[in-house]
């Protein structure tokens, strides 16, 4: 089976690629390199440098490259650039999956995997958040990723292309150091980036309705949900006509201020922490129930908090040579 792989010069669509194709997969990646950078996609795979708004390009790939199942992860996805550019979100997220879905149903492509968010949840006020939590998205970013789930699932009723919408919850961490995030955007690479400075990580308030007063998350492993990928697809190949939602999470809530505690005792850092304003919108706790990927698929992540910190860890120093 051949799968397009959208946004896989990207950081996480890189790590799904190798998944794919250590699961005995063959993968061709679509990406316009506007984040990705293409020396992440590894030899042997055609890169494809374009956009997925690009309808007879994708026609053309999908045929001329037999393409039988879609795995779409490219996307804009930074919440607060989403407040100010919410046209280009739209455009990009939910015209952009339009358009593939299109081409897709055109191909008689068989299956497609959707990368959604815990951002399509908003403020969810439960302990554990599972898939019937009622979505209430906080952002244009999560409006474009329920929508797409909902274009997602419609297509598939309509159609019979099997489909799953993943809803990512906190990523982090690296299979390999030239595969980690350049970007510095999420809690772990913003604290390494002031470590780096010399200057002490932040905490965005430590007034909220948590243990020690600081946001909980539930922070996974790249390589884990990449993982989940390939036990998706393999689900979506098995069973034709398949419609799923699942989170992709640990199920295990980690707060700002232990996350902090956790990356100075493995990189030799002891500055402590500063307390600032909170960073409006941020909910006080976003945990993912795991209990229905694992019964649906038997996936369950391997690696713990450690590993994500030490393994993005190494990849901040390979990007960042101490001067
Ligand atoms: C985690 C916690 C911050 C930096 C976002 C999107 C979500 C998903 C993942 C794509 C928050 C706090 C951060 C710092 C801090 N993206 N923080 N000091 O906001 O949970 O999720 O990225 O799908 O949709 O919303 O992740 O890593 O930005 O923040 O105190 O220097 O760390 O306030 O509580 P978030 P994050």
């Amino acid at each position: 089976m051949t799968w397009l792989i959208t946004g896989g010069a990207g950081y996480i669509g890189a790590h799904v690629v190798r998944a794919m194709l250590d699961a005995g997969e063959r993968a061709v990646v679509l990406d316009d390199l506007s984040t990705g950078i293409a020396e992440r996609v590894p030899e042997g795979v055609p890169l494809v440098v374009g956009s997925t708004l690009d309808e007879a390009l994708l026609g053309r790939l999908m045929r001329d490259r037999g393409v039988t199942g879609v795995v779409h992860l490219a996307a804009k996805k930074q919440v607060g650039e989403s407040v100010d550019l919410p046209l280009h979100y739209y455009r990009e997220n939910v015209e952009g999956l339009r358009t593939l879905l299109s081409a897709v149903t055109d191909a008689g492509v068989a299956s497609f995997v959707f990368s959604s968010s815990a951002a399509v949840y908003g403020m969810p006020d439960v302990d554990l958040v599972t898939e019937e939590t009622p979505c209430v998205p906080m952002s244009p970013y999560g409006e474009t990723k329920l929508a797409g789930e909902w274009l997602v699932r419609a297509t598939g009723r309509a159609t019979g292309l099997s489909t799953a919408s993943l809803r990512y919850f906190n990523v982090a961490g690296a299979a390999t150091p030239e595969l980690a995030d350049t970007g510095v955007f999420n809690l772990v690479p913003m604290v390494f980036e002031k470590l780096t400075e010399g200057a002490p990580p932040r905490v965005f308030g430590a007034d909220y309705p948590t243990p020690d007063g600081t946001c909980v998350r539930d922070y996974i492993h790249v390589v884990d949900l990449a993982e989940a990928h390939v036990a998706t697809a393999r689900r979506l190949r098995e069973a034709p006509g398949t419609d799923l939602t699942l989170n992709i999470g640990r199920g295990e809530g980690v707060s700002v201020r232990e996350m902090i505690d956790r990356i100075n005792a493995l990189t030799g850092h002891t500055l402590p922490p500063s307390v600032v304003d909170r960073r409006p919108g941020d909910p006080a706790r976003v945990v993912a129930s795991a209990d229905r990927i694992a019964s649906e698929l038997g996936w369950k992540a391997r690696y713990d908090v450690e590993d994500m910190i030490a393994s993005a860890w190494a990849g901040w120093t390979r990007n960042h040579p101490a001067k």
